[in-house]
């Protein structure tokens, strides 16, 4: 197996080879493949690398390379974890919108909005090398806003692609240890889009544990990125579900933007802080071990959510996980064509998401309105339109009103020096 990982300068790589040098032998891993536009990170990050598998003594053949042509030819998996513009562009979309009052949230709001702009471009011109070069190859991508981008990916290229994140992943393990289970034995229905889902039933050995679980209702176990706010009970026993840790943006609207003007930071600046720290571990030649300081990032078990793809896919096991793939009526109340965020039943020929229980109308106006404007951003990504832009804006629970759009919309393409027709 050869895979190739797209954003290899990442100083998330380390977590994510770290996973995979772990299970090479078990899944017949012989190349990877860093790829990344800045030389230096990517030699440092894969120097580090090196230093690391060779202290575990699990060595895989791993090559660096700022071609992408070369990085993905004839590989079966492509794993990408880009940031356009890097962090200091995530910052530029999080004061975007604490400039109009509004959430500017890496992934949420028109600091997702600002991201998809400027990545969907990209993760484009990548699909178009797989296809050409490793036609056969499923891309894993992590790219954010990872929903969105693969309902891109989908819609605009031939490439097998699999929109993953790591937050399904931690719920599940973050849930079992609440219940004082192992994951195995626990299982979760959830159904939403990536970022925006929802646990509807926990069963324990079979049993429906739901209300047990409620009384968790997503307070522990959360992302580094996220605060520590906590959702209201009354409202989580009347929901009779649990809203995953980012759902806080929506219902926590005011409590989140006042968190975020308190700490007087955004969180890009602090991840540019634990980014200095890791470098400057990574690039200690006595430093041979994955850093603790790597948990300060929010991406916790996400080389674990790439690795149980990799092997149900590999070795055409037939499991559930949950992905973000084409709905194809799994969710009757959404599109067809719309990436959706569900348990899915995985092996050799992909994902196919399993058919979820009508949504009740608590979530569906809000995932409906987020996947309408989902696909406004997607084709205002691809046509590079205004009006698409200016009403995936509107559209957005968490954008401005028509009365302050286009003064938005012009400070993103400013900021981003970004031009749309
Ligand atoms: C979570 C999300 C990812 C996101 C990450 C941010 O894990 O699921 O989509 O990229 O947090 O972490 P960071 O440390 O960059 O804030």
């Amino acid at each position: 197996m050869k895979i190739a990982v797209i954003g290899g300068g990442s100083s998330y790589t380390p977590e994510l080879l770290d996973g995979l040098f772990a299970r090479a032998k078990a899944i017949g891993l012989e190349e990877v493949r860093l790829y990344d536009i800045d030389p230096e990170r990517l030699a440092t990050v894969a120097d580090f690398c090196l230093r690391m598998c060779k202290a575990s003594g699990t060595c895989i053949d791993h090559q660096t390379t700022t071609d992408l042509s070369t990085a993905v030819a004839g590989v079966d998996f492509v794993i990408a974890q880009i940031r356009v513009g890097g962090n200091s562009a995530r910052k530029e979309d999080e004061l975007l919108g604490l400039r109009h009052g509004l959430i500017g949230q890496e992934t949420t709001g028109v600091g997702g909005f600002a991201k998809a702009l400027r990545t969907i471009p990209a993760m484009l011109e990548i699909a178009a090398a797989i296809e050409k070069r490793a036609p056969d190859a499923t891309l894993i991508n992590f790219t954010n806003p990872s929903g969105l981008v693969t309902e891109a990916l989908l819609k605009h290229s031939r490439v097998r692609v699999i929109g993953l994140c790591n937050i399904p992943v931690t719920f599940h393990i973050e849930i079992a240890k609440a219940l004082g289970a192992a994951r195995e034995e626990v299982e979760l229905e959830s159904v939403g889009l990536n970022h925006l889902s929802w646990v509807r039933t926990v069963r324990l050995r079979g049993e429906d544990v739901t209300a047990k679980a409620l009384a968790w209702g997503g307070k522990a176990g959360r992302p580094a990125n996220l605060g520590e706010l906590d959702y209201p009970e009354g409202f989580i026993r009347a929901l009779g579900m649990i809203p995953m840790h980012y759902l806080r943006y929506y219902y926590l609207t005011d409590r989140m933007i006042e968190e975020m003007k308190k700490k007087g930071k955004t969180r890009a600046e602090e991840v540019m802080e634990v980014e200095a720290e890791l470098f400057k571990i990574y690039r200690d030649l006595t430093v041979n071990e994955k850093p603790a300081a790597l948990s300060k990032r929010g991406g916790a078990h996400y080389s674990l959510a790439a690795l149980e793809l990799i092997e149900a896919i590999h070795f055409d096991r037939g499991n559930v996980l949950t992905l973000d793939v084409r709905n194809h009526g799994a969710v009757a109340e959404l599109p067809a064509d719309a990436v959706v965020e569900v348990p899915c039943r995985v092996g050799r020929d992909g994902a196919v998401p399993l058919p979820a229980r009508p949504v009740p109308p608590a979530i569906l106006g809000l995932m409906r309105a987020v996947k309408a404007y989902e696909e406004l951003a997607v084709t205002a990504a691809v046509e590079r339109s205004r009006d698409a832009a200016l009403l995936a804006l509107v559209v957005h629970p968490l954008g401005p009103d028509a009365d302050h759009a286009e003064a938005v919309l012009e400070d993103l393409l400013r900021t981003h020096r970004l031009e749309l027709k």
